[in-house]
């Protein structure tokens, strides 16, 4: 089956990024959000994000109508019936995500795939909430979608072999590389990205060093891009507590286990970048 139009549920961060790497990979792309308001944003996220690759050079203007003339905003799901594949990007609750499949079920024709770029939650429990749960995939893309190269590739244990082999080729087509892996909490990155990020607030809470050493010294020492608190800040605390209680509850494994300090942050509101606050202050810059 070939992919020609893909839909995306959900424009926030993540699905605007999904939105602008399927446009630029050619496809016709439905985007739908549940309200106006919400799809203006999610469009100026992703004109945001086009106007930033015009000033480096890598897009012109005729380039951008091109990607944008793709996509097709709106607010119905029955906007939807023409997709062969469709992202789901809403907010991480099983009881909404399973609504929203149980209606797409209905809207969607039968050949379409279903996917959710769910970070935590089990892919299983949405796919049997749909008639067609050996359509189902993950698709667990990376923030900011069109920079990082990934995406995980999640196989539940009724996604047939055509279906899960379909899903990673549409994954190698938007760019990415793709990373095959079980239905677990966590799939492969976030399983071992989540204890790494609680350790380095263990790490400040106990005053091993300054949340600038702590940083500094995994930039320097691993050459990773970020460190691991800014890491956090970039991620969301109050995203990055939810992922680590459902692992927990998941796996009664105190690896998993928030700290106190990620839970009195988010309890005040610090919850990163997109706050002003987290382990840093953004709003003097
Ligand atoms: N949208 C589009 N492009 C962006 C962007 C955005 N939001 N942010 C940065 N870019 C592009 C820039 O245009 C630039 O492109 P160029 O190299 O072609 O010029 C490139 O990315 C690098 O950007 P900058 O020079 O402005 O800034 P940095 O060099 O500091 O890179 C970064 C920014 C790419 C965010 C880098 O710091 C990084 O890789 N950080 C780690 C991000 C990470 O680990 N993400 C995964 C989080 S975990 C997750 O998402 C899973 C979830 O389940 C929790």
């Amino acid at each position: 089956m070939a992919i020609g139009t893909v839909g995306v549920v959900g424009c926030g961060l993540m699905g605007s990024g999904i939105v602008e790497i399927a446009a630029k990979a050619g496809l016709a792309v439905r985007v739908a959000e549940v309200s106006d308001d919400l799809l203006r944003k999610g469009r100026g996220m992703v004109e945001k994000s086009l106007a930033r690759a015009i000033e480096k050079g890598k897009l012109d203007a005729a380039g951008r109508d091109a990607i944008l003339a793709r996509v097709r905003w709106t607010t119905r799901l029955a906007d939807l019936s023409d997709a062969d594949l469709v992202v789901e990007a809403i907010v991480e609750n099983m009881a909404e995500k399973q609504k929203l499949f149980r209606t797409l079920d209905e809207v969607c024709p039968p050949h379409a795939i279903f996917s959710s770029n769910t970070s935590s939650l089990p892919v299983g429990d949405m796919a049997a909430a749909t008639k067609r749960p050996e359509r189902f995939v993950g698709l667990h893309f990376f923030n900011p979608v069109p920079v990082m190269r990934l995406v995980e590739v999640v196989r539940t244990l009724e996604t047939t072999d055509a279906v899960f082999a379909e899903a990673c080729a549409f994954g190698e087509r938007l760019g990415k590389t793709v990373v095959r892996t079980k239905d677990t909490p966590g799939f492969v990155v976030n399983l071992l990205l989540v204890p790494y990020l609680l350790d380095a607030i263990r790490a400040l809470e106990k005053g091993i060093a300054t949340a600038e050493d702590i940083d500094t010294g995994m930039k320097l020492g691993c050459g990773h891009p970020m460190g691991p608190l800014e890491l956090l800040d970039f991620v969301g605390l109050d995203t990055t507590l939810y992922i680590a209680d459902i692992m927990f509850h998941e796996f009664k494994d105190i690896r998993y286990q928030a700290p106190p300090m990620l839970r009195r942050l988010v309890a005040s509101g610090r919850n990163g970048r997109k706050a002003g606050r987290g382990f840093y202050d953004y709003r003097k810059a």
